[in-house]
Order: structure tokens, then sequence, then C-alpha cells
């Protein structure tokens, strides 16, 4: 190569006095880029270090350490008085697309998953009225949990390193105890799999037990964070219709009795707030036991109850080991803890300790371990007891708001349990769900339609009236009384 060639590169090599990044690093990142992207070719001689840094204008060791690099990682050779070389080792440059993009499409799979779930962008951000799915985090003590992690951190022991798949064995021991003691659930230590929040439990339940093309009945309206997994997996998801009921079990019989798994929230149905009835119940477990269909329980919110005794689970009715129980710290605790657990049939516990294993080896194990001891320490009850008070206060004010201010305008549902209210237009057809959802992002409130929750290919009969969900819990009663405010303006198109 001749000089003058040699003399452009260097003299092109971006070299930014003054910046953190050392000279020596930014020389060698220099020298890198131009042999990969082919400015600089195999064999081609690079100055004598004393000539270079005199180019360079900077020290002769900034050049050596380069250089010293570079050899290293086997750019570049070279040897003591034969001069220093671009190694031929180094293959030919790819040409760079002019719009990088994605290499190559993703796999079948791969669109399936990215696919399989819609976000929804305005329920991140500041907290305001009426966020869905949202505890009251103020409440929570984080001075203890503080306290809780601080003494685990001070004392590392063995558990620091690979430890069980199945999770943290004496927080496993307690929320049997707790389980039991507030569901009614059965089961052993053996038999609970904690994971990285509730939505990592039905990824791996829809993994393991769906083989693609198999039916899935799921609720509808039904929560997108279970059917997303379902729909990652291959399933093809069958929409079941809810009524004042719960899960029209009948029509799942009817319509798809094949299907292999059935998602329901018996307890809490998300988005339309009714609990599953007895005789629904006996009737799910009873197909589900004739047709060895399995069924995912997702327990989310039952803790929170204002009114009469809590519900006890569908698993504690379950006699042929077919309901896989599914519960999440992030109602009762606040969702970025990721923390959830799911309980299994024995017979299927260690098949979704193997998977949890293959999927990230285990949940971080001081979370585990602080929760452990939130509990045994009692904070955990007293938690419950103090956000319970609060949630019902603020569910108090919405429902008394709705009757004061908007009764000719929305029509509640069940409002005995949970973090969130549906409520219906009593103007339908007047009033569109997005348009009025619209309406409330421009005027700073989050109004979640109902519509959100449904599934576009399922058949009217799980049509809905149309409404919204209003979350209370971890909205302040300020905020509460604005949101009704710009609501009722939104609602009478003022
Ligand atoms: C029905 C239902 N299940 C579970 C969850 C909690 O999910 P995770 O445990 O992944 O935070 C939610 C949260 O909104 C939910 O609505």
């Amino acid at each position: 190569m001749p000089a003058s060639h040699l003399n452009q590169i260097i003299a092109a090599l971006p070299l930014r006095r003054g910046a953190p990044e050392p000279l020596f690093r930014q020389l060698y990142a220099a020298i890198k880029a131009a042999i990969l992207d082919g400015g600089m070719s195999p064999g081609m001689q690079l100055p004598p270090t004393r000539e270079f840094c005199r180019l360079l204008a900077v020290s002769r060791q900034t050049v050596l350490n380069a250089y010293a690099l570079l050899t290293a990682e086997g750019y570049l050779d070279g040897a003591v008085g034969r001069g220093t070389f671009v190694s031929g080792d180094v293959p030919l440059p790819v040409p760079a697309t002019s719009t990088p993009g994605l290499l190559r499409p993703l796999s079948a799979r791969g669109q399936g998953v990215v696919a399989a779930m819609r976000q929804v962008a305005i329920h991140r951000g500041p907290l305001r009225a009426f966020r869905v799915g949202m505890p009251r985090i103020d409440h929570f003590p984080f001075d203890v949990w503080n306290r809780l992690e601080a003494r685990r951190w001070r004392r590392p022991d063995h558990q620091f390193g690979y430890s069980d798949p199945a999770g943290f064995l004496p927080l496993r021991e307690l929320l049997c105890v707790y389980l039991k003691a507030a569901r009614g659930v059965h089961c052993t230590p053996q038999q609970i799999v904690i994971t990285s929040g509730s939505q990592q439990a039905l990824f791996l339940l829809s993994t393991i037990l769906l083989a693609p093309g198999d039916a899935a009945w799921m609720e509808s309206p039904g929560y997108r964070g279970a059917s997303g997994p379902l729909r990652a997996a291959g399933a093809r998801v069958f929409p079941v219709p809810v009524d004042a009921q719960g899960l029209d079990v009948a029509y799942g019989v009817a319509h798809c009795p094949q299907a292999k798994l059935a998602y329901v929230t018996p307890s809490h149905q998300m988005p339309l707030g009714v609990s599953m009835s007895l005789p629904r119940r006996l009737a799910l477990l009873a197909w589900a036991a004739q047709h060895k269909a399995w069924l995912v329980e997702d327990d989310y919110d039952s803790e929170y109850r204002y009114t009469g005794a809590p519900l006890a689970s569908l698993q504690s009715l379950d006699r042929a080991g077919c309901v896989v129980y599914v519960g999440t710290l992030s109602k009762v605790l606040f969702p970025g803890l990721r923390l959830g657990y799911m309980v299994a049939p024995p017979a299927l516990a260690e098949a979704l300790v193997q998977a949890k294993a293959v999927m990230d080896r285990h949940t971080a194990i001081v979370p585990q371990m602080a929760l452990a001891d939130f509990i045994a320490e009692g904070h955990f009850g007293r938690h419950i007891r103090r956000t319970r008070d609060s949630n019902a206060e603020r569910r108090d004010l919405l429902l008394r708001g709705i009757a004061r201010e908007l009764d000719d305008q929305l029509a509640c549902g069940p409002a005995d349990s949970g973090l969130e209210l549906c409520a219906y237009f009593r103007q339908a057809p007047a009033h569109d769900e997005e348009v009025v959802s619209r309406a409330g992002v421009e005027r700073g409130i989050e109004l979640r339609p109902l519509g959100h929750y449904a599934d576009p290919d399922a058949s009217p009969a799980c049509a809905v009236p149309p409404g919204l969900l209003l979350g209370f819990a971890a909205i302040p009663p300020a905020e509460i009384q604005h949101g009704l405010l710009e609501l009722g303006r939104i609602l009478r198109g003022r």
C-alpha cells in the first residue's frame, strides 16, 4: 500500500483528546474498525511506533499499548525488527447494508411469540386515575423490606450460588401454610415453584402443557397476559364467554370439548369482576377430569375481598389433579418485585421445576429470602390488612362518586373484591369505548376500554356491553375525584 494512502487513513483516525476514554483505547478501537471494515487490509504494514506517534502527535506509549492489545486479540502480527502488519487471519470484511435491519426474518416460532401479546403504552409513566392493575405502592413498608434484605446481604451463604430452581425452600413452606389458610389450597412445598411473576408461570405452563395447534379455552373477555403465552406456545385460543356466574362452561363443552387446557380467574374474573359460581366450578372440574384437560387457575388478587369471607380456590375442589394454581405478589405487594408462584399437582411439579431451570435457572434468591422473612415476621399479614382497608375506602369513594355524579352514565359491575371496577356505559351506543378512552388520554386520565380484553376472533356469544375498567387502589382520593370530574365531562361531551 502506498504510504500516502496509509497517511490518509491515519489522518482520519478519530482521536478525541481530553475525552474520558484513554487515547490508546481510542487508537485501538479506530485501527480495529479500519481493519474490520476493510480500510486496512491483511498484510498491510503499519508505521513503526516512533513514526506513528509523531504522525498522530501522541506519546509512543499510547501507540505501544494499542499495538499490544491489537496483537493480543489477533488483529496485528509483529516481531521486533520486522515491523507490525495487519494479520493475514482477519476475515474479509462483510459489505455493510445501507439500511441496517434484521439480518434474517425471525423464526416462525419467534414471530408467534412477538405477535402474541400487544402491549399498552398508556399504561406506563407516572400514576394517574384510573390506572388498572396497580396496588397501593406508597403503603408498602419499604423500610422493613430494606432491613430484611440488608440482613440477608450481610450474611451471604451457600444459597447465593446456584440454588433450587423450585425456589427458596423456607419461602415455599411459608406459602404452603398461607395458601392453605387463606385460599384452602392443598399442597406440599414440593408442589410449589417460585417464578418471576405469574407471567412466567403462564408462559412455562403454556409451553410445556400444550403442543402447537392444541385448543385452549380462554375467558372472553379475558386477561391478555394469559392469552399471550397460549398463543406464543402455538395453541389455538378458543374464546369462551363469561356471564354473571363466570366462565360459561356449557358453551366451552358444546363448542370445543377437546381443549387441552382452560385458563380461568374464578375468584375475580379479569376484567368483569364476577366470581365463578359453585355449579360452574364443579362443571369445569368434571369436564377437565373427563377430558384430561389442565385447568390454570389465576388467583391474582383474591387477598382483596371487601365483603364476605374469601372464596375458596378452585384448586381446593380438585380431586383429579388437573388444576395448576397460579399466584402473584404483584397485587398484594407490588409488580416490580416480579415474584409469583405456581402450585402444581404432584405429578407435574418436577417437570415444571425442570422447565423453570431451562428458562432462568431460578428466581433471584435475595428477594425470595426477604419475602420469606417478611411473611414469617408477620409483616405480610399486617400489610394485607392495612392495604385492604385503604383499598376499600378508595373503592367506596369511587362507587359513591359514580352514584352521585355519573349514575345516569355508568352502571357498575361487581365491586366486592380486587383493585379495579368495571363500569358499563348506560348511554351505549352513544358512547364508543375507544373514543372515550382517547379523550381520557387527552385530559390526562387513563380509561381502559373493556374491548381491550376482547378477543377479535371471538364469537358474538362473547360480546360484552361497552364500558371501562377503572383502577382505584393505587389512586389517591383527590385524583379519584379529579378523574371522575374529567370522566363526567367526557361522557357529557363538555
Ligand atoms: C388476571 C391477572 N393475572 C395476573 C396478573 C399479574 O401478573 P404478574 O404476576 O406477571 O405481575 C395480573 C396483573 O394485572 C392480572 O390482571
